[in-house]
């Protein structure tokens, strides 16, 4: 090829070439978000690809624990670089919204979600639901005499039988939601009530379940996730689990979630994510990844969740950011000697 024909060859392939990449390659990237993430990167990371393959839209992502990043907000104000907030629990997300740091989600997100999964503001969404349940040793109690309600645990029947992890989020959180739902007192005396039965303290939810499975207790109170990843390793596991009566505050349903933030330039990218994780197909990936309970009707999940309408009927009715006085309830656990 003589030197003057490549002359014109080399621009024209190298136009032709980046007009391939940029038009037929993983999509023109058309903005970036900066997402503060409580959530695990194992579980988030196949999501964002996705959404970017969508949208060509990049996140980029600053992973922490949740109660850590919404104090970095707070303290980041209107300077902060996050676009997103996607939470742990609702207890940090109602912190946010009380600081006037979420902004109005768009309506249509919104009337997307049961009201039990969003704060009454619409400045978050629930992404999925983690419900606190009864769990039990098959082997020694039957399924007919579980207690109904969460009070019914200081019951002389289950002295030395119960376990419960005081230290762990979920559990506070739960307390958060007996005191909004019952008052200080009656929680107080509830809590003081299950000491004196002798109720078993663990550090976290796991070792709530292999005690059941190791016969050192016939009933716990975990989350309701840890037993399906039990049972998904091992279908034999000798431990079941239940909800209390319909209502009753034992269930609680807590949640992850997003808000989107005030301050961020990018609201309609922003608004672009959050509806993308209440896609169908996002949602179902939450429940076969890690057997949290969906938050739109219709979308199959594990066969040993109960279905949305029914989750929603034994849900307590619990005002998701009212989780956020977790001080207080620290403060109660103290003064009764559980931490
Ligand atoms: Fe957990």
């Amino acid at each position: 090829m003589s030197f003057r024909l490549a002359k014109y060859l080399i621009p024209v392939v190298l136009v032709v070439g980046w007009f391939c990449f940029t038009s037929f390659g993983k999509g023109v990237p058309s903005g970036q978000l900066v997402l503060y993430c409580g959530r695990s990167k194992a579980l988030v990371k196949p999501l964002l690809n996705q959404f970017q393959s969508e949208t060509g839209i990049r996140v980029k992502v600053r992973y922490a624990k949740t109660a850590q990043l919404a104090v970095a907000l707070v303290e980041e104000g209107q300077q902060s670089r996050a676009d997103l907030f996607w939470a742990q629990d609702a207890g940090s997300l109602g912190v946010l919204s009380k600081s006037g740091l979420l902004a109005s989600l768009h309506p249509e997100i919104v009337d997307s979600i049961p009201p039990q999964f969003r704060n009454r503001g619409g400045q978050w969404v629930a992404t999925s639901g983690r419900a606190r349940v009864l769990a039990f040793a098959p082997l020694r109690v039957s399924r007919e005499e579980l207690p109904q309600r969460l009070e019914e645990l200081v019951d002389p029947k289950w002295k030395g039988r119960v376990g419960w992890a005081p230290t762990n989020a979920s559990f506070q959180a739960a307390v958060t939601a007996m005191r909004n739902s019952w008052g200080d007192g009656r929680t107080k005396k509830w809590l003081v009530a299950m000491k004196i039965n002798g109720t078993r303290n663990y550090a976290k939810n796991t070792p709530i379940l292999k005690a059941l499975a190791a016969g050192e207790i016939d009933l716990g109170l975990p989350n309701h996730y840890y037993l399906l990843r039990f049972k998904a390793n091992d279908d034999q596991f000798p431990v079941e689990q239940q909800f209390f009566a319909p209502g009753d505050i034992g269930n609680l349903v807590n949640v992850a979630g997003i808000g989107v933030v005030k301050y961020s330039p990018n609201q309609e990218l922003a608004m672009k994510f959050v509806h993308f994780l209440l896609s169908a197909r996002a949602q179902q990936y939450f429940a076969k990844q890690v057997f949290e309970y969906p938050v739109i009707d219709g979308v199959e999940a594990s066969s040993r969740l109960v279905s949305h309408e029914r989750l929603l009927e034994l849900a307590p009715s619990v005002k998701l950011d009212e989780l956020s006085d977790v001080a207080d309830t620290i403060a109660m656990l103290k003064e009764v000697g559980l931490l």
